[in-house]
């Protein structure tokens, strides 16, 4: 048994595999891990852009179970697996196909990645970071894969903790508010939305940088947070408050 002596917020040498590494979030996170330490991979689609400065880059695709399983096995055992990658997809998401693909990103993706990784996760005494949204909790009338994939990964987040807590891995989500990524551009420059998220933002509140998910995502990875598994934890500047 740890004592509270050993509390212990590093991730300084912790192997950490960052999905959606090439985006806006994922991007930043691999950077905060790396500025802690972390020896980072980042996994894209194909690599449209440099990976950051310092991370191993991976390309997959996180629809195909065998180019998953494939990943897993080049990179090996990892300490933390952080499933950030996704899409919107406004004009599909009505129709089933367009449904099925979003949901097969965030969610079928993130139970495909826990499956790969869960020996080498085990191993390690391990975490799992899922990516949730504000419209895990919330409808959202133009993107509804959107919103119940989101919603989805908060369920699986706390199924798979159970599933995986005798393996001493520990799963958890963040739900980011509204950050600045290329993702949200079409939002943001849309006035009616704009006003709409600003209205709901205690005083003060704006779209959010990516950097400032690091903070809790290096905090759910290191030892310090052993006591928490199968959480969502919002980081929106006090959007869900409201
Ligand atoms: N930006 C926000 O305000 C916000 C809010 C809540 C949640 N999120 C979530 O954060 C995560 C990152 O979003 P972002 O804003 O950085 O978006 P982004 O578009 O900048 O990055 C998403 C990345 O996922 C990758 N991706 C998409 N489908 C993929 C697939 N099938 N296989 C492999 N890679 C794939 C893309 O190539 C891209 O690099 C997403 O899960 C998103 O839903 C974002």
């Amino acid at each position: 048994m740890l004592m509270s002596a050993n509390w212990d917020f590093s991730v300084e040498g912790k192997r950490v595999l960052i999905t959606g590494g090439l985006g806006g979030i994922g991007s930043a996170l691999a950077e905060g891990f790396v500025r802690h330490g972390a020896e980072v991979i980042v996994t894209g689609r194909a690599p449209d852009r440099a990976p950051p400065k310092g991370c191993r880059y991976e390309a997959v695709d996180l629809t195909n179970d065998a180019d998953v399983n494939l990943l897993a096995e080049r990179t090996g055992a990892i300490d933390t697996l952080i499933h950030c990658a996704g899409q919107i997809e406004r004009e599909r998401e009505m129709q089933p196909d367009g449904f099925n693909a979003v949901l097969d990103v965030h969610l079928t993706g993130a139970l495909r990645l826990a499956n790969a990784y869960r020996a080498g996760l085990a191993a390690n005494g391990g975490a799992i970071i899922n990516v949730a949204s504000m419209f895990s909790y919330y409808g959202a009338p133009h993107i509804p894969a959107y919103a119940a994939a989101k919603a989805g990964v908060v369920s699986l987040t706390k199924s798979l903790a159970l599933s995986f807590a005798e393996e001493g891995i520990r799963v958890n989500a963040i739900a980011p508010g509204w950050i600045r990524t290329p993702m949200t551009e079409r939002g943001r420059a849309d006035p009616e939305i704009r006003q709409k998220v600003l209205t709901r933002l205690p005083k003060g509140g704006d779209w959010a940088d990516p950097d400032e998910l690091c903070g809790t995502a290096v905090f759910l990875a290191s030892s310090a947070s052993r006591m928490i598994t199968g959480v969502t934890i919002p980081v929106d500047g006090g959007y869900t408050a409201a």
